[in-house]
């Protein structure tokens, strides 16, 4: 992978991890205290946590980060209904994972390999617990 599409597609990801952060800060407006909140709450860490090594890594490769945020957020707020929005958060986030998928294989630094592993893992693991809570809430609601 050149080095100019390995920038583009770290900011990419930071654009969107952005769009997560403030994409599950709206989930979390509403929510009474309970499993989903505190799941969001989690995630909402995890989101913050690639955005800042994702930020260190471009400086880190001398450009500066984008400053954007993803039109993500935006669009998943616009849905009405906590399920449609799991919904939603878990097609942003299947996203992510695929793009991680492709250029894990790529990766040769060390310290790169490891985050986006570890970013990778978490998203998967994220994706499913959104699925158990879309499942548990949609049984709830029939
Ligand atoms: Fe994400």
């Amino acid at each position: 992978m050149k080095t100019d599409e390995l920038i583009d597609l770290l900011n990419r990801l930071l654009e969107s991890e952005r769009s997560g952060v403030k994409a599950v800060s709206g989930m979390l407006k509403p929510l009474k205290e309970g499993a989903l909140k505190d799941g969001l709450k989690k995630a909402k860490g995890d989101e913050a946590r690639y955005v800042a090594g994702l930020h260190g890594f471009l400086k880190r490769l001398g450009v500066t980060p984008s400053e954007k945020i993803g039109d993500f957020a935006d669009k998943l707020l616009a849905i009405e209904g906590i399920v449609e929005q799991l919904r939603f958060l878990n097609r942003g986030q299947g996203w992510v994972a695929r793009k991680i998928e492709g250029l894990l294989p790529a990766l040769t630094d060390q310290a790169m390999q490891d985050f986006f592993t570890e970013m990778l893992d978490t998203h998967r693991k994220n994706i499913a617990w959104a699925e158990k809570m879309i499942e548990q809430l949609s049984a709830k609601v029939a």
